[in-house]
């Protein structure tokens, strides 16, 4: 993987702390409530002082120079545009998200949960690399014995990865240079501190620092460097999030910690698309992918019951059926709207056009809509089987049996087509599922085998048929 040559960062001297305004960029010797620049409170956060910003700029310089030689401007047509190399890491599922395997000197961050699996599959994903390649797994959180015994538990006794339990940033550094290994994987940023800083680790200023120095390192020695994040339940204090734009890629874990699916969605690629999702299942034996996802996230209900949709939605190149849930129920004074995988101001939104166009009120009721088994449901074509979930909730009236539905719905109470809609049709068609609510452009040309489609072009008339079955 190329010539090696790393900026180590203990070679620099001992930096200085400023504080820097994330608002206004204006820097403080030490920390005020109040940014003296914008007036902005709480926005100071602690980072290195790099000198002078002609220093800097003069120390940057050199330090690109030391890692590659200035590039001579170039017409784009000139410059050659080779595809980058992959390497892929033997799990078929991510790989999918990843556009094909890692790339050599690309930074991976991946979030999720504590305890969602992204220690098991990274050290799954190492150990198939290490039969090819020199790889390193940084380990903060657990000890070496925990890691251990952990790939005893996943069958790989005999595993060449190396382990490192190291949280300072500088001998993680020095074990890097030391290894020179192809793929590195930090596990996790959140644990790692570099001794530049004063504030403790797991602080934004320590872990966006720490992030920084990595990607230094990757970029300039080719390795590939994972880091591993942890995103609270409530948003994210010092979380991944602030480091979303120092990587190439950005993967995130979903799912439901009690159900044994996971999935993996590509929020950022600058190596790939972003639009796939590697689906897994966490065995006894570490997580084991999932070829064929269609049908994980529905539930099974003895009889159809009211307040449940079965939404066809499409992740990446392959459609996945979900079921959603909505519960309407008398509310207080100020009624509840709560949402589980749905966006929570479209779910206000098709509160309104149920009121509006088709006049289902639902204002003085707690409104609760779950998308079953913790996926996250961003696309708009969701919009109708949530309604349809919805009305049936209220009326207590159950859809009929193997029933799906997929549209956008707009505010005016059109419902729009959603992209792909055949092949959205036929992964129903193909699991049982006999009667449709679709928009209008998606129905199909020629009659699918089983399935009776019903096309609308407004969300009343979704609603009269519903009310019909
Ligand atoms: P882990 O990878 O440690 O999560 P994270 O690094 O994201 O915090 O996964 C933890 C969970 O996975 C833990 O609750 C146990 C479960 N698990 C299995 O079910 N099977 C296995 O083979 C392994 C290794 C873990
Ligand atoms: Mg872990």
């Amino acid at each position: 993987m190329g010539a090696r040559l790393i900026c180590l960062p203990h070679n620099r001297p001992m930096a200085k702390s400023v504080y820097v305004c994330s608002d206004c960029g204006t820097t403080a010797p030490k920390w005020l409530g109040k940014c003296p620049g914008c007036g902005a409170w709480n926005t100071l956060v602690e980072s290195v002082d790099e000198g002078t910003s002609k220093n800097r700029y003069a120390a940057a310089a050199s330090s690109r120079a030391a890692l590659n030689p200035a590039q001579p401007v170039a017409t784009l047509a000139e410059i050659e545009a080779s595809d980058v190399e992959r390497q892929p890491t033997g799990i078929e599922e991510l790989d999918r998200v990843l556009g094909g395997g890692i790339v050599a000197g690309g930074v991976v961050l991946i979030g999720g949960d504590p305890g969602i699996g992204k220690s098991t599959l990274l050290l799954q994903a190492l150990d198939h690399l290490s039969r090819a390649l020199p790889v390193l797994y940084v380990t903060g959180e657990e000890s070496g014995a925990q890691v251990a015994l952990r790939s005893r538990r996943l069958g790989l006794g005999a595993s060449r990865v190396r382990v490192l339990a190291e949280i300072q940033l500088e001998k993680i550094a020095a074990a890097i240079e030391a290894e020179q290994p192809s793929v590195c994987v930090i596990d996790s940023i959140q644990t790692v501190f570099s001794d530049q800083l004063s504030s403790a680790p797991g602080s934004v200023a320590q872990v966006r620092e720490c992030a920084a120095q990595l990607t230094r390192i990757a970029k300039g020695s080719g390795t590939t460097i994972i880091l591993v994040g942890h995103v609270t339940k409530e948003g994210a204090l010092a979380g991944p999030r602030v480091l979303e734009h120092i990587v190439d890629t950005v993967l995130y874990f979903e799912g439901d910690t009690h159900s044994s699916f996971r999935l993996v969605r590509a929020i950022k690629n600058r190596f790939g698309a972003v639009n796939e999702i590697g689906v897994f299942a966490m065995t006894e034996k570490g997580l084991k992918g999932v070829a064929n996802p269609s049908a994980i996230f529905l539930s099974t209900h003895g009889d159809p019951v009211p307040g449940s949709c079965v939404l066809v939605t499409l992740e990446g190149t392959r459609p996945l059926l979900v079921e959603i849930q909505a519960l309407v129920d008398a509310g207080g004074p100020s009624p509840r709207r709560l949402s589980v995988g749905i966006e929570r101001d479209r779910l206000a939104m098709m509160l309104a056009v149920l009121h509006r166009h088709a006049g289902m009120a639902a204002f003085d009721q707690d409104v609760f809509v779950n998308a079953v088994g913790g996926v996250r449901i961003s696309e708009p074509a969701a919009d109708l089987a949530v309604m349809l979930a919805i009305q049936s909730s209220l009326r207590g009236k159950a859809l009929p049996r193997g029933f799906i539905a997929f549209g956008e719905v707009g505010l005016a109470g059109e419902v729009r087509p959603a992209p792909r809609g055949q092949e959205r049709l036929k992964e129903a068609a193909k699991l049982g599922f006999a009667t449709a609510i679709v928009p209008k452009a998606n129905a199909p040309k020629k009659a699918i085998e089983g399935l009776t489609v019903h096309a609308v072009d407004r969300i009343e008339q979704a609603i009269d048929l519903v009310r019909g079955f």
